[in-house]
């Protein structure tokens, strides 16, 4: 009787799963248009896994399905110091963008912003609304998983970079220092004694920064931005570290490929890739015919959708066209103004279908900012690259990239056009750089599961095991100083100080005692 009501469960269960899946909250409140292109890929994957998908978003899809529900953030633009990030800007070094504190800062105005706007206020006061999962972007807060106090479910990490210790101490521990770089580290390993030190320093200082400053303003935005609406539901809110350190499960924008052979915990799940669809979309005609037509190749030149090539100075504008005029090669320049007087080579594109561009075989070259969506996509497709990095993770993944042997790096000057008309004469001159990029491309699209795969059953994994406290690292139990066996230490040193004053005690009676006798 019991194994019948056991079945029959079961049964209404996968009934229930197959009719209308499981009801995920996806939060990606960053407006910057590569995380948006990495939310709407999650979306888009746990759609086709058949979810409730609501979507916390700053630039709403363009989707027609009835199982998406958009929170709308678009405001958050206001709440964000876009406009300093501009390749101007970083000419000129305005932004210290080596000071991570700043990024803190920045994304902690908008993470209370996202709580703070309307449309998510009446989401979190809809009583009715209930969810199995929270799927919460990280970007230097970790606020918005309280999201997942309100709704008293798990919650899984994103992260849209490869692994460093800032998104590893949340699931397990920090990485060493001694052989693991900052995310905007200047550095790579192997590490000299000078990088090693600075690496501890850059640790220690962020630490510093989170227990002194920062991690007490999160807590209060925390119990201020969440805390009425667990009341409001008859539930006591947990404390902040409890929900901090609790994620399920981190997903990682990330692949060995890509970064390094970095030692991880089991709920840390590489699924770098994910975002981009197996079919590539057909060029448009006008692009079909120009890259059909190039027999000595395609240049294609983009700075990504953050910085913008038409804030370059004009002087460098210049000194780049009549570099590329100067070559055999077609050059696909990413533009958002129209040019006069363009060389016959060049031709400006101001929207780029970029995945289509890096698929066609005659693109032989792909002159990049180095963000992470383009590292992802010239690997998948094995274009080699010039990478000319402006700030934030763009320095470690064109230096990753270059250490690879599939890039070559340019500094961002106003000496630009000399310089990367070198690195192309090399780049196009040598052979190695292509057939390292199409090894690394094997390797990363040899995976026992295709990416979009792994994230559908990871998440999946999660709710059916009620948060996955299996995978959960043991690390996260043990505080510092025990791993640092500094407890270890003090009970040597104490013992070899009683010792030490044990003996010297004797050795003084010992002398007196020889002293009284001679006397
Ligand atoms: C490409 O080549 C074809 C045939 O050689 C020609 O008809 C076409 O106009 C060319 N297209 C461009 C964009 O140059
Ligand atoms: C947008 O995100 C990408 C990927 O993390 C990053 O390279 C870029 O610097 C970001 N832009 C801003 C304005 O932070
Ligand atoms: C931590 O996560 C587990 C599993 O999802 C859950 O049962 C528990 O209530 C959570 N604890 C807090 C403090 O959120």
């Amino acid at each position: 009787m019991i194994t019948m009501w056991k079945l029959l469960c079961v049964l209404a269960v996968c009934a229930s799963q197959i009719v209308s899946g499981y009801r995920i909250l996806v939060v990606f409140p960053f407006p910057n248009k590569s995380h948006s292109i990495l939310g709407h890929g999650v979306v888009r994957v746990l759609l086709d896994a058949g979810h409730q998908v609501t979507y916390i978003t700053n630039s709403p899809m363009k989707s027609s399905s009835p199982n998406l529900r958009q929170v709308d953030v678009s405001d958050n633009v206001n709440h964000f110091p876009i406009n300093a990030f501009n390749l101007e800007t970083f000419l000129q070094n305005q932004i210290r963008t080596d000071d991570i504190t700043f990024f803190y800062e920045a994304f902690f105005v908008l993470n209370k912003a996202t709580i703070a706007n309307p449309n998510v206020q009446a989401l979190m006061g809809d009583p009715a609304q209930e969810f199995d999962l929270v799927f919460v972007e990280w970007m230097f807060s970790e606020l918005m998983s309280g999201l997942s106090a309100v709704y008293n479910c798990p919650y899984v990490w994103f992260s849209s970079m490869e692994p460093h210790w800032m998104i590893l101490e949340l699931i397990d521990e920090a990485l060493n220092p001694a052989y693991t770089t900052e995310i905007m580290s200047l550095n790579s390993a192997p590490l000299t004694f000078t990088e090693r030190v600075s690496e501890l320093y850059g640790q220690l200082h962020t630490k510093a920064y989170k227990a002194i400053h920062y991690d007490s303003l999160e807590r209060q935005a925390y119990e201020k931005g969440f805390g009425p609406f667990v009341a409001a539901k008859g539930r006591v809110l947990p404390p902040w570290e409890d929900v901090k350190y609790n994620a399920s499960l981190m997903l990682a924008n990330a692949h060995v490929s890509m970064g390094e052979a970095t030692r991880l915990p089991q709920s840390f799940k590489p699924i770098g890739g994910y975002h981009i669809d197996p079919k590539t979309a057909p060029l448009p005609q006008d692009l079909q015919n120009i890259m059909d037509n190039a027999s000595n190749g395609v240049i294609y030149f983009s700075m990504g959708s953050t910085l913008q090539s038409k804030d370059l100075p004009h002087e460098i504008k210049t000194s780049l066209l009549k570099m590329f005029g100067k070559l055999k090669q077609t050059v696909l320049w990413k533009f958002e103004e129209n040019v006069p007087n363009l060389p016959k080579n060049v031709k400006i594109i101001k929207w780029a279908p970029q995945p289509s561009i890096l698929a066609h075989p005659n693109c032989i070259l792909f002159i990049t900012h180095g963000g992470l969506l383009s590292t992802t996509e010239t690997i998948h497709y094995g274009v080699p690259t010039i990478g000319i990095p402006a700030f934030a993770d763009q320095f470690l993944n064109v230096k990753r990239s270059v250490k690879k042997g599939i890039a070559k790096m340019v500094y961002l000057s106003y000496n630009l056009a000399d310089e990367l008309k070198e690195a192309i004469e090399e780049m196009i001159g040598n052979p190695s750089y292509r057939q390292r990029v199409q090894e690394l491309s094997e390797v990363y699209h040899d995976r026992p599961a295709p990416p979009a795969a792994e994230l559908a059953h990871w998440v999946r994994h999660v709710i059916r095991t009620r948060g996955a406290p299996h995978l959960r690292s043991p690390a996260l139990l043990v505080p510092w100083y025990q791993k640092l066996y500094l407890d270890l230490a003090a009970v040597v040193f104490v013992v070899i100080a009683l010792l030490f004053v044990v003996v010297k005690r004797c050795l003084l009676c010992l002398v007196s005692s020889e002293k009284v006798k001679k006397s």
